[in-house]
């Protein structure tokens, strides 16, 4: 059975008072309709078709590297409207999986039900028992059978009281779906084409609906509004922080920590509150995580401590080395296996080598240094001229005195020492000392007693 998915993207979102077309407000990195299409793709829909409007460019560019159909609904006249733009893509012999852009938390286990649900030739449709079911289509049962779905703003009193809802997602063979969406009309209260009234139609020409529920109601939870996205976005945090307790990571406040990507942990990994992750981060044995750290694209291995107020990005963090409080690792930072990089200290494409150390108040930006190397408080490379960027290199057991500026490109080696408050500005050799600061000179009896 091949499965094509069509996705529906198309509408405005008004509720979300906003420039930016509602599918793509984003939940944890990525915007809604792309999570909805990493889902299909789980579920195993082999084509994927986006039907997209509003915003059309940009939902467009956004979606240009997904792999998917994109198909044109030039006017919003409703969700049926929306399908029917697809379904003349969409092979004959293919079922269907309608799925909504809006809808981001839904799981491939329970299309794959919704998918299992689908008689022959009828419909398998997504319900859900809500305690609140304000805004949801209600579900019509005879004899407990499913005949019709009935849109929120054309309830009466006693249909309003009905708490099972439609969640939107419907699974049907691709020919049956365009016939049945060809005899829906507009006359309701919204004068659009609704998906949901093929149920009637389909029951009608004596077709059967058979439903499938979530895993429970949150899973379909559409983001209409801000305040909707909100309670997305927390409900997605809470599955993301509960992968990451269940891969070995103590939380010392599940509630505070965010993760904005894809984070692998090893075991006995402690996190603190406030903590972000982004992107693709991985985290090795035994780390803890201090307070108010932000990471971003990187590696750090096992037996590693990151201080409070640390910001890392794109950057490696060996094993047993520690960053922080307050250090800032810009993109290509290496610290080699037991490296310290302390407060106030900002590296940029730099690697500290085994051992080195960094404690205090540095720049360290295209600087290559040693093993065991100590850079003192106030050490600076001076890496750009304004034209162009230069390289320092330092060798192993170098020991740079405080207030040092590199002047690069430049280089110390192995063993040297540059005295406090030099500007370096010539390359110094192993085993050296440079003084790079003019002598001291003091006046005596200056003052007179
Ligand atoms: C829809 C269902 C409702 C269901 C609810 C579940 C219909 C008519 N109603 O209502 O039964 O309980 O979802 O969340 O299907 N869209 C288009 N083109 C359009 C109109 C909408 O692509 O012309 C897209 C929207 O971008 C959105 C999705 O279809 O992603 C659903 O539309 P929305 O307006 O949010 O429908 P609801 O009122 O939530
Ligand atoms: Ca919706």
């Amino acid at each position: 059975m091949n499965i094509s998915a069509i996705i529906l993207a198309a509408g405005k979102g008004t509720r979300m008072r906003s420039e930016l077309p509602k599918v793509l407000h984003k939940i944890g990195e990525k915007s809604m309709v792309e999570h909805v299409i990493s889902t299909a793709k789980l579920a195993g829909c082999h084509n994927i078709n986006v039907v997209y409007g509003y915003g059309g460019a940009q939902v467009k560019s956004k979606l240009s590297g997904a792999n998917v159909n994109l198909i044109e609904q030039k006017e919003q006249l409703g969700t049926g409207h929306a399908v029917a733009q697809a379904s003349p893509m969409i092979n004959k012999d293919d079922t269907v999986l309608v799925l909504f852009g809006d809808a981001p938390l839904i799981k491939p286990e329970t299309l794959i039900k919704l998918l299992e649900a689908k008689p022959e030739n009828g419909i398998g449709l997504l319900t859900v028992k809500l305690s609140n079911p304000f805004g949801y289509g209600r579900i019509i049962r005879e004899n407990g059978e499913v005949v019709k779905i009935i849109e929120e703003k054309d309830t009466t009193e006693s249909i309003r009281l009905i708490k099972e809802g439609n969640a939107g997602m419907i699974a049907a063979n691709a020919s049956d779906l365009s016939r049945w969406l060809g005899m829906i009309d507009n006359n309701n209260a919204q004068q659009e084409y609704y998906l949901t009234d093929v149920i009637a139609v389909a029951r009608n020409e004596g077709a059967s609906i058979v439903t499938a529920e979530p895993g429970d109601e949150i899973e379909v939870l559409g983001a209409n509004d801000r305040i909707q996205l909100s309670i997305v976005e927390r409900e997605y945090q809470k599955r993301k922080v509960n992968e990451l307790m269940l891969s070995g990571a103590t939380l010392r406040d599940p509630a505070r920590v965010d993760v904005r990507g894809d984070v692998s942990v090893g075991n006995d990994v402690i996190i603190d509150i406030n903590v972000i992750f982004n992107g693709k981060v991985s985290i090795g044995n035994n780390v803890s995580i201090g307070a108010n750290c932000i990471i971003t694209d990187s590696i750090v291995a096992d037996n590693v401590e990151i201080k409070p107020n640390t910001m890392i990005e794109s950057s490696q963090i060996g094993e047993r080395s520690s960053a922080g409080p307050f250090a800032r690792l810009r993109p290509n930072s290496v610290l080699d296996e037991g490296a310290h990089v302390g407060n106030f200290v900002e590296m940029k494409n730099t690697t500290l080598g085994s051992g080195s150390k960094a404690g205090h108040l540095s720049y360290l930006g295209d600087a290559q240094i040693g093993k065991n190397a100590n850079i003192g408080a106030g050490t600076i490379t001076c890496n750009y001229d304004g034209a162009k960027k230069d390289k320092t290199i330092i060798g192993d057991k170098a020991f740079i005195g405080s207030n040092t500026s590199l002047v690069a490109p430049v280089s110390v080696g192995e063993q040297s020492t540059t005295a406090a408050g030099s500007v370096i500005t010539e390359s110094v050799r192993d085993f050296s000392l440079a003084f790079g600061r003019s002598r001291q000179e003091t006046k005596v009896n200056y003052w007179k007693k």
